[in-house]
């Protein structure tokens, strides 16, 4: 986290559109910032009789999309969660700016579409590489080292690759402080509205 986003945030939340504010601006900065814990947030996904849980990398934010995008390999068991459900949990937590971000919604599954040439062509070789692994995730193995990415072709890759947007449909912010912890819900099912709970 760069020192300057800790300087933007409000050391007391008096009016709640500022929570909005600040989620807008520590979701921005955990993008390409590798060194806040939001960079790498949790999703949940629940096909209606089990929970899993999984870290990945936050790839985009935007608020007035109300969208956050990841990365993953098509054969991974989280596509097959989403096309039974694609309910969806994502939260994050930094230690240092002592806030939670927690966010519930639907995930769309994109391959081999626009959405995912435009990932694909953003992304670096050292990402790109991932996808190039044989079998595809969760195959059950023998020999982890038999699945080194080796020799590949980069560009390969695309085949597994998928895209996951994730559409937020509320937005809950937690501030822990000894003066006062704050809690603030942002619902945009039907009309918006904002408002303070117990934290
Ligand atoms: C720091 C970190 C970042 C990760 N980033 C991603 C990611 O961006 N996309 C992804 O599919 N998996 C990512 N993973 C791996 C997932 O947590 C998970 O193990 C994998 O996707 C298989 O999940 P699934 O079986 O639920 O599909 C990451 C793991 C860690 C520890």
């Amino acid at each position: 986290m760069t020192s300057s986003l800790k300087e933007q945030l409000p050391d007391v939340y008096e009016d709640i559109q500022d929570t909005l504010e600040s989620a807008k601006l520590i979701l921005t900065d955990a993008v390409p910032n590798a060194k806040t814990l939001f960079h790498t947030p949790v999703v949940s996904l629940s096909n209606g009789r089990d929970i899993s849980s999984r870290v990945m990398v936050l790839r985009e934010f935007d608020l007035d999309k109300r969208i956050l995008r990841f990365h993953t390999d098509n054969r991974a068991a989280k596509i097959q969660v989403i096309n039974e459900s694609n309910l969806a949990s994502v939260v994050g937590y930094d230690p240092d700016l002592k806030v939670q971000i927690k966010m519930t919604g639907n995930v769309d599954v994109h391959i081999k579409d626009k959405v995912t040439e435009d990932a694909w062509s953003e992304s670096t070789s050292r990402s790109k590489k991932c996808y190039s692994v044989k079998g595809g995730s969760s195959l059950e193995i023998q020999n982890p080292a038999d699945y080194d990415i080796k020799d590949f072709e980069v560009e390969e890759g695309y085949e597994n690759f998928a895209v996951l947007i994730f559409n937020f449909i509320s937005l809950e912010f937690l501030y822990l402080k000894s003066s006062g912890h704050r809690r603030a819900l942002h619902n945009w099912e039907g009309k918006y509205t904002a408002t303070w709970l117990v934290p």
